[in-house]
């Protein structure tokens, strides 16, 4: 718009913004809701699980994670893309996994299967007293949980905030973890100052799909992995730690069992 115009009709330049903003959520909003995700919706909403969508909390390539208000309240709701190139990047040892629990090659059946995985071990994971949300219900692509957050907003995640206490991070997250091995016997795997949420000044743990049994033979590189990753971001944050005392307040080393 030239600067005439601009003086001439200055709310033109708002909603032509507004016009913009409009046509990015229209075209959100069809790129997750293909028609067999609308059926789930609609199964979901008549069950009484969810009600309203009411906005996206977070979107990516792979899905979505939308708030809904429904008869009980907030919800988190999470979509997987049907068709989505989500797989290629899993490692061999969660496809592995997976392919006990389904028949690969049909992708939504994949999907199903891999929501019902995200939704067992969230649930292993709440039983065993582990920060998590508590997950409701499953149905195809579709994930429905507990919303973490308060007065109705989302609660951020570690990577979007300053850490103003690190020390105390530090030590609840090393509880969070230890009880996810010795109580859930479960590895995340994938844990990162993105999968962890800061809720009334605890870590929530999200994002649990790729988790494995702690017996596993990849689980004792992958503990490491996850504790000592989260160790060097807690030193950053100021905590006083380092990857290998993290490790240690987080149990320390997964030693193979004694015959
Ligand atoms: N139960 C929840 N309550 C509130 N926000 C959530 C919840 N679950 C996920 N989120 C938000 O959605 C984002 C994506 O969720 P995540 O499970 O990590 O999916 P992805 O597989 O896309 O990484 C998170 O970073 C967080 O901001
Ligand atoms: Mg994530």
């Amino acid at each position: 718009m030239s600067e005439a115009e601009e003086l001439l009709f200055p709310r033109r330049k708002e909603r032509m913004e507004d016009r913009r903003k409009e046509g990015q959520q229209r075209k959100l909003l069809d790129e997750f809701f293909d028609h067999s995700t609308l059926m789930v919706i609609s199964r979901l909403v008549s069950r009484g699980h969810i009600g309203t969508i009411d906005y996206p909390i977070a979107t990516g390539k792979e899905g979505g994670v939308f708030r809904t208000t429904g008869p009980e309240g907030f919800r988190a709701v999470k979509i997987y893309r049907v068709g989505n190139t989500m797989f290629r990047r899993l490692p061999p040892y969660v496809l592995e996994q997976l392919r006990r629990e389904a028949s690969l090659g049909n992708f939504g059946r994949l999907i199903s299967a891999w929501v019902r995985r995200e939704h067992t071990i969230l649930g292993r994971l709440h039983d065993a007293h582990v920060r998590v949300p508590d997950p409701f219900v499953h149905l195809r692509n579709v994930l429905v949980m507990e919303f973490i957050g308060t007065d109705g907003v989302a609660a951020p995640i570690l990577q979007q905030m300053a850490v103003g206490e690190p020390d105390a991070l530090r030590d609840e997250l090393a509880v969070q973890i230890r009880r996810m091995i010795a109580d859930a016997h479960l590895v995340h795997g994938d844990l990162s100052p993105y999968n962890v949420l800061l809720h009334e000044g605890q870590p929530v743990l999200i994002d649990v799909a790729q988790a494995i049994p702690s017996d596993h033979p990849q689980a004792p590189a992958l503990f490491a992995r996850d504790c000592q990753n989260f160790g060097k971001y807690l030193r950053k944050m100021g905590a006083e730690t380092s990857p290998d005392d993290f490790l240690e307040r987080c149990g320390g080393p997964i030693l193979p069992k004694e015959e």
